[in-house]
């Protein structure tokens, strides 16, 4: 099957969630931290994140240090990779500050949803209608699109459903000095969870640490 070369990009407590009790927007990582985010959106032609994800932010990360900028250049890239939101309901406010950022945009969504957009189509530069959301039928769409490398930024239900369908490759896994406990606080996979049985194994392919924050790579064994 031809699909995206995939990678999850997240930063987490050291007590494993992603996000406050309010889910709040996770603004905990150190400016380093986001330099790496910033980075990781360079390498990709397209990153993806769940409504849930763009509800809390109201905006995504567009590129603006000029090295990865020109680096993109470089690559004959276009500045900015599409940031695509997956919401089956397609209940977005479009008064979200994401919606006059410099960046393309796409949805994924169902016919239902995609009704909610259909008088207002403009907001997006591509819709891509999927009942059930078949991630497969969505990859294979991406591919069609030049989307070769994707990042995944969160939130969990998202993670859950790629990684539940073997469609991750990569983890790059911020651990951030702080805890914020609570039992409904999302971590980086949410769903329904797998068995110790059917747990996903990782391979480590890199750590380093940076101040008080440990940077971890992992590879997906598939
Ligand atoms: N620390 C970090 O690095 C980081 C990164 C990202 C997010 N976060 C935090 O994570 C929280 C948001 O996460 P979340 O749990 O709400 O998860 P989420 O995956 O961002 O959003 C869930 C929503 O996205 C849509 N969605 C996701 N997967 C779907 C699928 N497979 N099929 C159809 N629709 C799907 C649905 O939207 P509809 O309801 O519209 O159908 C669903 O309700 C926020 O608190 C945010 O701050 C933290």
């Amino acid at each position: 099957m031809k699909r995206p070369q995939t990678r999850v990009v997240l930063a987490m407590t050291a007590d494993g969630k992603i996000a406050d009790e309010m889910r709040s927007p996770a603004r905990f990582g150190s400016a380093i931290d986001k330099s790496h985010l910033e980075k990781q959106i360079s390498l990709v032609d397209g990153v993806i994140f769940g409504a849930g994800t763009l509800r809390a932010y109201g905006t995504s990360l567009p590129i603006s240090d000029p090295l990865l900028l020109a680096n993109r250049a470089k690559l004959k890239l276009p500045p900015q990779p599409i940031h695509i939101v997956c919401s089956a309901s397609g209940n977005l406010n479009s008064q979200l500050r994401f919606f006059s950022q410099p960046i393309p945009r796409c949805l994924v969504t169902t016919s239902q949803g995609g009704k909610l957009w259909q008088n207002k189509k403009h907001y997006f530069d591509r819709i891509l209608i999927s009942d059930r959301i078949d991630w497969i039928e969505i990859f294979a769409q991406l591919i069609e699109l030049g989307i070769n490398k994707l990042a995944i930024l969160g939130g969990g239900e998202l993670v859950a459903s790629l990684l539940a369908l073997d469609l991750v490759d990569e983890i790059y896994l911020t651990i951030c000095p702080l805890i914020l406990g609570g039992v409904n606080a999302p971590t980086p996979v949410e769903g329904i969870g797998l068995s110790a049985k059917t747990a996903k194994r990782l391979e480590l392919v890199g750590i380093e640490q940076v101040e008080s924050e440990v940077f971890l790579h992992y590879r997906v064994q598939h």
